[in-house]
């Protein structure tokens, strides 16, 4: 059993992997990127830049920590063993926005995020072409570029401008046509902007007010959950359960009822 280290410590060395990472997909983008493989299905796309921002964290991480396990979207646990008691494991998006990036449309990020005994505790989500940089510490606080974040005090779901987002996965997407569908009517609005990571982001500082997707992986959630839920938002799945691939819901304490009872009633949760 090893003691792992401070949470301080862990945003440190996330911060120093996840800003090389970011120059490296931006350098990318610029010199070019195409569609190098798909995944899931014909719109689930990886770049060049994915693979290698990926191997990049996972090069670093072993240099800096090689007794740390990884999980991440591309190479999965790469060559690193299980966790272990006690121990750190890393959550990496490298890319989260992929077609974003693809389009060039400027709201793509690394995402990275530090777990000890499967609690994340640090956490850093920067957009790879604005350089904007959030940031957070379990029970530090959330933080963008140095001003301390808190999520809206928007009360009334009827008011309230709410992110999604659509998955790959095959089927998927007809369902989720009919719960946006069947909420656009009760609340101001809805965006989907293309990178879960910046949505939880957005919710930490008001710049959205809600936020729920179906389908997300652990690399989706993982900084930017933290970041949401240190602002000062609920961040959970339907009925009690935990935030995970079947629903996550990221809301200001007094509009997450409201929200969450909507998505409920739609069966957010639901379908393929
Ligand atoms: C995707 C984005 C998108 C969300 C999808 C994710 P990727 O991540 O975050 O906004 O709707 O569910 O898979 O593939 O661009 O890293
Ligand atoms: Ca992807
Ligand atoms: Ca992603
Ligand atoms: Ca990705």
């Amino acid at each position: 059993h090893r003691s792992a280290p401070s949470s301080q410590e862990l945003l440190a060395i996330a911060l120093d992997v996840a800003r090389a990472a970011a120059a490296t997909a931006y350098r990318m983008r610029v010199e070019g990127v195409s569609v190098a493989a798909t995944k899931s299905t014909v719109t689930d796309v990886v770049t060049a830049a994915d693979r290698a921002v990926e191997r990049q964290v996972l090069d670093a991480l072993k240099q800096l920590r090689p007794d740390d396990a990884v999980l991440g979207e591309e190479y999965g646990t790469g060559d690193t063993g299980p966790v272990a008691p006690g121990g750190v494991r890393w959550i990496v998006d490298p890319i989260d926005g992929t077609v974003n990036y693809l389009y060039g449309l400027p709201y793509s990020a690394v995402s990275l995020a530090a777990e000890v005994d499967g609690v994340v505790v640090a956490g850093v989500v920067r957009n790879v072409s604005t350089g904007e940089e959030w940031t957070a510490t379990a029970g530090g606080g959330a933080w963008r570029d140095g001003v301390r974040l808190r999520c809206s005090g928007e009360t009334d779901l009827g008011q309230a401008l709410v992110g999604t987002g659509f998955g790959y996965a095959a089927g998927r997407r007809a369902h989720q046509a009919t719960v946006v569908a069947g909420l656009i009517a009760h609340v101001r609005d809805i965006r989907r902007l293309g990178a879960a990571a910046l949505d939880l982001c957005l919710v930490a500082e008001g710049r959205l007010d809600a936020y729920f997707e179906k389908g997300l992986g652990a690399w989706d959630l993982a900084a930017g959950g933290l970041v949401a839920a240190e602002a000062g938002a609920r961040v959970a799945g339907l009925a009690g359960r935990p935030p995970g691939p079947d629903l996550v819901v990221a809301a200001p304490p007094a509009l997450f009822a409201p929200l969450h009872d909507r998505l409920a009633e739609l069966d957010a949760a639901g379908g393929p």
